[in-house]
């Protein structure tokens, strides 16, 4: 029997309207503008002042449902991916569930840091594979904002806070939608990437919150090293094991973390620069939403089309990583 496969038929994404500039992080830490740009490639993010990363998802799904013009309640899987949930519990699915009345949705969340969406969107294929669902609806939400030490110059100058969303649905043709996926973890990361602070090994305490433990610690350049070898070498890969080259290749759609992480990627794929998803200077690093951010982006602009061959690449904390590789279906819509 041929293998049913999943396929992203919608986007959707919201990015929320506070702009904060190297010109304003200039007046909160010391670093500069041209610091900034040349290490990172970032100039500009946005920060949700109110509200939290359900409220983030669910103006994505919204906007998702609107581009496909189909109802709340047919949605019957709705999966989360975001290190920066509402709460501990219940999940963000079930908060971004009854904001946007999925009425007929189940959901949960996953927890793979900047590769979160990646895992989800796996996740949720499965789903669809097996035959057993329809439309699953996969969110890469994060509020950075929300566990940024904004006196640490090293890495409040990284993040900010947006979502993405896509929705799965079957497909009988074998070579469109999700074809293959490489997704890896090694949990001897966790030293260098991390938010100690609030979970079961530091339960909040007075002390927790005075060692800084509830925000996100990053020693930069050690996950630099790794990442940027990391996210190459499974990108190559999933490329060569389908017999492709760097120039079959329409889209390469990098998580955003770094500027020169992706250059090396694409360089080690041998994909031009003008074939690489890059919005990372308006946004910098949005964690699990930077992908999708950029599906929807490209979608809405008409530059990513039916038939497209695209690879999906991550790399983050834990660590985690993986590469996806995605013949386009979804139609622009003018
Ligand atoms: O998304 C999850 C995965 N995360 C990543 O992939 C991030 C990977 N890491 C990076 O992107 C980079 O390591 C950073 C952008 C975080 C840092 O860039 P770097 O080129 O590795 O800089 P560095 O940490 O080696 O710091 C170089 C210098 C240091 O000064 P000294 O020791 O050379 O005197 C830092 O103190 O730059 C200094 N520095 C800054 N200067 C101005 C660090 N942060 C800043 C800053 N402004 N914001």
């Amino acid at each position: 029997m041929p293998k049913r496969r999943a396929t992203i038929t919608a986007v959707g994404h919201y990015v929320p309207e506070k702009v904060l500039t190297n010109r304003d992080l200039e007046k909160m830490v010391d670093t500069t503008d041209e610091w900034i740009r040349t290490r990172t490639g970032i100039e500009e993010r946005r920060i949700l002042e109110q509200g939290a990363t359900s409220d983030l998802g669910a103006k994505a799904v919204a906007a998702l449902l609107k581009n496909r013009g189909m109802r709340a309640d047919e949605v019957e899987i709705i999966i989360v991916a975001t290190v920066t949930p509402d709460m501990f519990f219940p999940s963000t699915a079930c908060l971004v569930q009854e904001k946007v009345q999925a009425k007929n949705a189940w959901g949960f969340d996953v927890s793979a840091a900047c590769s979160g969406f990646l895992f989800a969107l796996i996740t949720g294929a499965q789903f669809i594979e097996t035959g057993a669902y329809k439309r699953v609806v996969v969110v890469g939400a994060d509020k950075m904002s929300s566990i940024t030490d904004y006196t640490d110059r090293n890495n409040c100058i990284l993040f900010g806070d947006a979502a993405g969303a896509v929705l799965l649905e079957p497909t009988d043709d074998p070579s469109a939608g999700i074809l293959d996926h490489i997704l890896r973890c090694d949990g001897s990361g966790e030293a260098a990437l991390h938010m100690r602070g609030g979970g079961s090994l530091n339960p909040p305490t007075h002390e927790t919150v005075d060692k800084r433990l509830h925000y996100l610690y990053q020693d930069g350049k050690a996950v630099f090293k790794v990442a940027v070898v990391g996210m190459a070498d499974v990108s190559v890969e999933i490329v060569e094991r389908n017999g492709l080259k760097g120039t079959d290749i329409d889209w390469l759609v990098p998580h955003q973390a770094n500027l020169r992480i992706i250059d090396a990627t694409a360089k080690r794929m041998g994909i031009d620069k003008s074939k690489v998803m890059i919005n990372i200077n308006r946004y910098g690093n949005t964690t699990a939403a930077t992908i999708p951010l950029c599906l929807s982006e490209w979608w809405q602009s008409g530059m990513l089309r039916k038939d497209q061959k695209i690879v999906l690449a991550a790399f983050g904390a834990g660590y985690t990583w993986g590469s996806v590789l995605v013949r386009w279906t979804a139609e622009h819509q003018a």
